[in-house]
């Protein structure tokens, strides 16, 4: 892995784990820190030793937002130009499954950073919000669309317009989180789920992953036409030769990614 300044990364079997690393800021993205995120994931996503990513902050925050500090000066321009936003969309072009872990603070950028991930593990002091409008702005990543589609659109709009922020308890009642666990162990909870899921077949992974963001994107009659062909398509790979095979011969498959 690269040499990073804002994150740290481990391997923990098949899965790379990456750790927001500011804790002095509450972990705010700074562009420098989702540099070195979205570089640290391109590493993960071309390493074929790593089956799935989960990215998490600490137990207090997971991440603050945007770093103020740095954008409170910028102009229209700046925003543009830096393509700082941008950088979300390559976290959203990852192939391998991305866990958010989250404990304590997930605000503005930082929630719209774990709802850009696939699935999100929650210790039960998780709290999201999206407070951009006491800062005078509203998300610029995603917090309007990813949030909208998932909680439907009068709970957004109070999360967006009045900063109402939801307990770990109230994002699962409202689809946002996969598990609500103790804090002690959502770390561990995130893991074990991302190892589970880095064991499967990684081309059928991907696929499943791109035809289920598929859903979000396109009609019912086009996203059925999408999930067939790719589904055709799967007939194709050695793993699905092996996978049939392994069940009638009543044994575990052995997957070779091909
Ligand atoms: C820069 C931040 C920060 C942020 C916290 N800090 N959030 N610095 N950018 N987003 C810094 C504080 O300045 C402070 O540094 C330290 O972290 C601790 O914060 P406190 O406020 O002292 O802690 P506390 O009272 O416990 O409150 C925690 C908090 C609060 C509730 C998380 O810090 C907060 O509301 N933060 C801002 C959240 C926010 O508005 N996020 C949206 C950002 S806009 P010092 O040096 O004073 O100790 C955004 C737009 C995204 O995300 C659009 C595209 C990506």
């Amino acid at each position: 892995m690269g040499e990073y300044t804002t994150i740290l990364t481990e391997t923990h079997g098949k899965v790379g784990l990456i750790r927001l690393n500011r804790p002095r800021a509450y972990n705010a993205l700074n562009s420098t820190l989702m540099r070195e995120l979205t570089a640290a994931l391109a590493e993960y996503d071309a390493d074929p030793n790593i089956g799935a990513i989960v990215i998490t902050g600490n137990e207090k925050v997971f991440a603050a937002g945007a770093d103020i500090k740095e954008m409170s000066e910028a102009t229209p321009v700046d925003m543009l130009t830096s393509g700082y936003i941008d950088l979300f969309d390559r976290i959203r072009a990852v192939r391998k499954p991305i866990i958010a872990a989250v404990s304590g603070w997930a605000l503005g950028g930082g929630f719209e950073l774990a709802m850009t991930c696939d699935m999100i593990v929650a210790s039960e002091t998780a709290k999201f919000g999206q407070p951009e409008i006491n800062l005078g702005i509203i998300p610029g990543a995603g917090g309007t669309q990813r949030l909208t589609r998932t909680v439907g659109k009068y709970i957004a709009m109070e999360v967006v317009l009045n900063d109402r922020k939801l307990t770990a308890e109230e994002a699962a009642r409202f689809g946002l989180v996969n598990r609500v666990v103790p804090v002690e162990r959502y770390l561990d909870e995130a893991l074990e789920l991302a190892q589970q899921i880095a064991e499967r077949a990684p081309i059928a992974l991907q696929i499943a992953k791109e035809a289920v963001n598929k859903a979000l994107e396109t009609s019912l009659t086009e996203g059925l036409a999408y999930e067939r062909r790719v589904f055709y398509l799967l007939f194709a790979t050695e793993d699905q030769k092996e996978g049939m095979k392994a069940f009638l011969e009543k044994r575990p498959p052995q997957w070779s990614g091909k």
